[in-house]
């Protein structure tokens, strides 16, 4: 099925979308912590200087910010470091001046303690509220009602003194579970979407998505087995237990079919996806909904899984692909704020790659602020971390992910603070947008390329999808074709000069510095760890 991008209905499919930490992206009152302000003052760089065509937002709402944003305290004002209600409506509408959607983060599987909700809920057992938030009593021996362990780590369950009861949270104690099997419960999540698409937000991000709806009897999970091979990356304690009991409850689709519901009222087209830590493909499609009727597209995360070589990277993307629903549309990114940076993860070069191949799969790119520049993880000095994940298991701190945005060489790299809430990187000087746009070598303009030309190409945008018959182990070679137009994707992963044998064509893109090079009728030659995209003389 070819999509045809005059459907304003699917923007989304052919849009690439950039995320922005707000605590980290720019600072206008140099409190040191990023602002709406400093986000406005850089929807130039976003729209005309990068070229992507939408945002995601992480939270920017009222917050305690014991998990920085992610535990809200209300959902519908804004976090005076931030800004307030009025700043955010002019973001939404100076990005939309400018072409580009903005799409905000929705976290209602918690919220904060400190939300009136729960301040309400854990006052007594009878309290209207008691039910909005998931309640049970004690084991027999004072001991939580069950197994389930924090994806933070620790136990999942905080007793509550005062009235003999623990209550749930899948991260910390300061972000209590909220219950998805109450109305009323359901109907204020659901105000609050609408809070947000009323002021012309184009849709959300859904936070922990499959973690909303648990087994309602909370049967504890099983040990993990000997030999088990885990998903994903090293999780500590979280990985001790099989996941059978505390995510991903059937229930789930029902809550994504209704707020889908929700979002499908408004005109505006608001488009959804959600964060799906699911590894098991079919399993991770269940939540496009049968009729398409549930998220627009659960976030693909596989690539951040997959081992990276052209074999694996091969069977991967054909996995995938063949799993998405028919009528259905994937996404693809490379990191994101609780993940350690592509250029740490995959090194320098093999990250120039991996730009490439996120610009050219069938599928909607996500960014991740700051890989365009390149940017590298930084080191926290011990005890000066931020991250409260990092503070229970060290290694999976995520700050060094979220230090400030590198804009130019001057000493705060431009953020806008001397004392930002994260060191800013080392190697700012030489990384950072200013100084990349000066060199044509540069990441920046690797990504400045790259999205131009997707821009141009139908193939890339919206086309099919082919494995070519000279992929191999050493090569990854894929077409794309739309409407009788093909271009062809080759990535040498290995370290010497590939030949590859193709019809002849013109290179347009190229992670070296520049493209003046053409395939002849011996094939494409192509140095090592280099990536091309290719027009074939028709
Ligand atoms: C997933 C978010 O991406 C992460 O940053 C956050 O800590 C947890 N959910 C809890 O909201
Ligand atoms: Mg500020």
């Amino acid at each position: 099925m070819i999509f045809n991008g005059s459907n304003e209905s699917l923007w989304w499919r052919e849009a690439v979308f950039y995320q922005i930490y707000p605590l980290s992206f720019s600072d206008s009152d140099g409190d040191g912590f990023g602002d709406l302000t400093g986000i406005i003052s850089k929807l130039d760089y976003l729209s005309d200087t990068l070229g992507v065509d939408a945002l995601w937002l992480s939270p920017f709402y009222r917050s305690p910010m014991r998990d920085w944003g992610y535990d809200i305290s209300d959902h519908t004002d804004v976090d005076p470091l931030f800004g307030d209600v009025e700043t955010a409506e002019r973001l939404i509408e100076e990005a939309h001046r400018r072409g580009l959607r903005v799409i905000v983060d929705y976290v209602m599987n918690h919220t904060s303690d400190e939300h009136p909700w729960f301040i309400e809920s854990r006052s007594s057992r009878e309290s209207s509220k008691r039910d909005w938030y998931v309640w049970s009593d004690p084991k027999p021996d004072g001991s939580p009602p069950n197994n389930w362990v924090s994806v933070f780590s620790g136990p999942a369950w905080t007793l509550d003194e005062a009235s003999g009861q623990f209550y749930r949270h899948t991260f910390l104690p300061h972000q209590p579970d909220l219950n998805w099997r109450n109305e009323e419960t359901v109907e204020a999540a659901l105000e609050v979407a609408r809070f947000w698409l009323d002021r012309g937000a184009d849709g959300f991000r859904l936070d922990a998505a499959h973690q909303m709806m648990k087994d309602p009897r909370e049967r504890d999970n099983p040990p993990v087995p000997d030999g088990y091979e885990r998903p994903w990356k090293d999780m500590g304690e979280y990985d001790d237990f099989v996941h059978l009991y505390d995510l991903g409850h059937q229930d789930i689709h029902d809550v994504h079919r209704r707020f889908r519901s929700v979002v499908d009222s408004y005109p505006h087209h608001p488009y959804t996806v959600g964060e799906i830590h699911i590894f098991d493909l079919p399993e991770w499609a269940t939540y496009y909904g049968e009729n398409l009727d549930q998220l627009h597209m659960p976030f693909n995360f596989h690539l951040m899984a997959c081992d990276w070589d052209a074999s694996s990277l091969r069977v991967l993307v054909e996995a995938v692909l063949w799993h998405v629903p028919p009528g259905g549309w994937t996404n693809w990114t490379l990191g994101n704020h609780d993940e350690r940076r592509l250029a740490t993860r995959l090194g320098a070069r093999n990250a120039r790659l991996a730009a490439l191949l996120l610009l050219t799969l069938r599928g909607t790119p996500f960014l991740y602020y700051g890989d365009e520049l390149g940017m590298q993880d930084v080191e926290i000095a011990a005890g000066e971390g931020k991250d409260p994940w990092g503070e229970n298991v060290s290694f999976l701190s995520r700050d060094g992910a979220r230090t400030p945005m590198q804009w130019d060489s001057s000493a705060d790299a431009g953020f806008g603070s001397d004392e930002p809430w994260l060191p800013v990187n080392t190697d700012y000087k030489t990384v950072n947008v200013q100084f990349e746009l000066e060199d044509p070598g540069s990441m920046l303009n690797l990504y400045r390329r790259l999205l131009a030309y997707r821009k141009s190409s139908k193939p890339l945008r919206s086309g099919s999808f082919l494995t070519h018959p000279s992929s191999n182990e050493d090569v990854y070679v894929f077409e794309r074709s739309a409407n009788g137009d093909t271009v062809v994707v080759a990535i040498n992963f290995s370290s010497k000069m590939q030949t590859v044998d193709m019809a002849p064509g013109r290179v347009v893109v190229s992670t070296a510095p520049t493209s003046e090079r053409l395939v002849g009728p011996e094939g494409l030659r192509l140095p090592k760890q280099e990536a091309v995209i290719i027009e074939p003389y028709v």
